[in-house]
This record gives structure tokens, sequence and C-alpha cells, in this order.
């Protein structure tokens, strides 16, 4: 097996990480109440069984913190020991301020700088690499990443194109420079991509609510402040982005995909998922799914499932896993990491 290149970016790790969604659930049958759909068409079309709803009064910085929290632990480290916090998200608790300020409060990271980020479902490699900038060039040394989104505030339960695809949570990772000594430290990032084309924002966006339509009872009406998405076209655009963007991260990290144990793809339909893994020529065991239980949670999918595949084992020290993500932009992503 070819090493993997530990150039350019060799001095940051991934060293902890966390999750957390909320209890109530909302089944693929609860939505058959709703609107006009079934379990059966929601489980073929996209593969999810049921998604994570927000409580009363529960926020994306109440998500985003308690998931930064368990990263914290399992990091072995304290909010004053972070000086960056990034949280990408397109559902900010509210304009401003950000709602990595909000996060900052919450854990008391005193001594962190805070801000969000919002390039929809690629959020949290977008963060990722930032941070990762601001400690390969010595500016920060420990940050926090973060990606939380409460969909349900943005979704339409009249249209079935879209109330079935979206959920609610967050995901965290700490991310570190790594000290000269630490030879083989764990989570190491080896490569990364990020990619974008504006000309493609209509596709998939949230038209109304912010300053180009503010809010008017008009435009509530015609439920403008929810999400607005062809889902054909983003569909085509998101097999062919996540392939090129992972193919690339390989290439940059002197690694072919038969080197790879595990892909964590943003997790938003299961043909999108099958698509990329026959086009990649990667087996689907070596795949990690977990939008059965949570449905498409933008941002926060990638450090969900990260977190999830670390703690069940599903990865571990030495696996070489790949990150790699699409959204509303539209914009892309990838990572290439040695576990
Ligand atoms: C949304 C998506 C699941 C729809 O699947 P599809 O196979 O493309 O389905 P279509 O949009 O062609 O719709 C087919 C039919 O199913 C219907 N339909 C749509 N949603 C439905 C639902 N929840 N239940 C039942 N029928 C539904 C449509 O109205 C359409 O009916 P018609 O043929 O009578 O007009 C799919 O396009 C998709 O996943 N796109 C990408 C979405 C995504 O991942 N977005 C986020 C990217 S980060």
């Amino acid at each position: 097996m070819p090493q993997p290149s530990t150039q350019p970016f060799c001095t940051c790790s991934i060293v902890g990480t966390g999750s957390y969604v909320p209890e109530r659930v909302l089944t693929n049958d609860d939505l058959s109440k709703i609107v006009e759909t079934s379990d059966e068409w929601i489980t073929t079309r996209t593969g999810i069984k049921e998604r994570r709803i927000a409580a009363e009064g529960e926020n994306t910085s109440d998500m985003a913190s308690e998931a930064a929290r368990r990263a914290l632990a399992s990091a072995g480290i304290t909010a004053a020991d972070v000086d960056l916090i990034i949280v990408a998200t397109v559902t900010p608790d509210m304009f401003f301020p950000s709602t990595a300020c909000i996060v900052q409060k919450k854990l008391e990271a005193w001594n962190a700088v805070a801000f969000d980020i919002s390039a929809a479902c690629s959020g949290f490699l977008y963060a990722l690499q930032t941070a990762r900038h601001f400690i390969n060039s010595g500016n920060r040394k420990t940050a926090l990443i973060i990606g939380a989104e409460k969909l349900s505030s943005l979704i339409n339960w009249t249209d079935r194109n879209t109330c079935v695809l979206f959920g609610d949570g967050a995901g965290a990772v700490v991310v570190r420079r790594m000290e000269e000594g630490d030879a083989n430290p764990p989570g190491r990032i080896l490569s990364a991509v990020m990619g974008c084309d504006g000309s493609l924002t209509d596709l998939l966006k949230v038209p109304g609510g912010a300053s180009a339509m503010p809010v008017t009872p008009e435009n509530i009406d015609q439920r403008l402040n929810t999400i607005h998405m062809e889902g054909r076209e983003t569909f085509k655009h998101a097999v062919t982005r996540m392939c090129q963007a992972s193919e690339q991260a390989l290439s940059m990290a002197g690694l072919e995909a038969k080197d790879v144990n595990m892909v964590i793809p943003h997790q938003a339909n299961l043909r999108i998922i099958s698509a990329i893994a026959s086009r990649l020529d990667i087996p689907e065991e070596r795949i990690f799914v977990n939008l059965q239980k949570y449905g498409n949670t933008s941002a926060a999918t990638i450090p969900v499932a990260l977190d999830e595949a670390s703690r069940s084992g599903a990865i571990k020290r030495g696996d070489n896993v790949l990150l790699v993500a699409f959204g509303g932009g539209f914009t892309w992503a990838s990572t290439m990491l040695t576990w």
C-alpha cells in the first residue's frame, strides 16, 4: 500500500469527536400523516427511515454546545484549552451574533475566537479546512469545529419533495496542532479539497427571510422562508462533484480508492452514496451510512457520522478515512485522514 503523502498539511490532527441529536424521533409513518407520502416511497428513494427534531426552545447553539462538550471530553481537554471555535451552520440561532459566539458563552471557552461559516452541507469540511490554515500558520493551536443544524426551522411541512429529507443534530471535532515528537498522531489530516459553483445557487436555497427578501406576511404565506430544491438536478451535481472531490483528495494524499478503509460521505440520499461508491469502485461495506436514523442534517452529517464511526469501531487507528460533502451553493469539499 502506498504511504500517504504528509505534505502539504502534516501538522494538524483530529484528537476528539462528539455528537448530539435531539430526543424526538419523526418516522416516515409519522410524515405520511402530514403529507401524501409513504414509508415505502421515502425508504426506496432516499434510504431515510426516521429523523430527529429539536425540542421546543432547543436551538442550534444548544445542540452544538452539547456535541462540543462530548468532543472536548473525548479529546481529554477543557474549554479553556480551545483558542478557535468555528460553527458551520445554515440555521444559526439568529442573524447575529454568530452561533459560535453563543457556543463560546455556553462552554465558557473564554480563550477562543469564534465565528460561523455558511457553506450549507459542505460547511463542516469548509470549517475544518479553515481551522487547518489557522493552525498550520501558527496562529491558533486548538480548534473546536462544529457542524450544527436545526433544519426543522426551515422546512415547509406541506412540501413532500423536501420535508421528508431533513433533520436536526450536531457533531464536533477537536483539531490540534501536533508538536515535534508527535510522530504518529491520531486523526492526521493528509489533504483537503474545496470548491463551489455560484451559478447554481437557485437549485437549492431558502429564498426569503434574509436581506434580499425580508420577512413579510405575504412571503411567509408563500413559504419563501423555507427550503426550495430542484431534487433531480441537485442529485446529479452531488454525484459528479463528490466523485471529483474524492479523487482529488486521494490524489493529493498520494493514495488510490483501493487504499481507503472507510468513506464517510455527506448523508443526503442513499442512492447518491451508492452512485459514488460505484463510480469510485469502493465496496459498500467501506462506506459509512447512518442517514436511515437522522436524514440529512446538512453541516452536521459528517461530524455526527465520524463520531459514530469512531466510537463504534467502524474506523480504527491507522485507517485511511475519506470525508466528502456536497451542498447548496453549490459547494463541495473532501478531506483525507489517517485515523
Ligand atoms: C428529492 C429526491 C429524493 C426525489 O427523488 P426522485 O427520484 O428524483 O423523485 P422526483 O423528484 O423525480 O419525483 C418523482 C415523483 O415522486 C413524487 N414525490 C416526491 N416526493 C415524494 C414523497 N415524499 N412521497 C411520495 N411521492 C413523492 C413527485 O411528486 C413525483 O411525482 P410525479 O412523477 O407524479 O410528478 C431526489 O431527487 C434527491 O434525493 N435529490 C437530491 C436531494 C438532496 O440530496 N439534497 C441535498 C443535497 S446536499
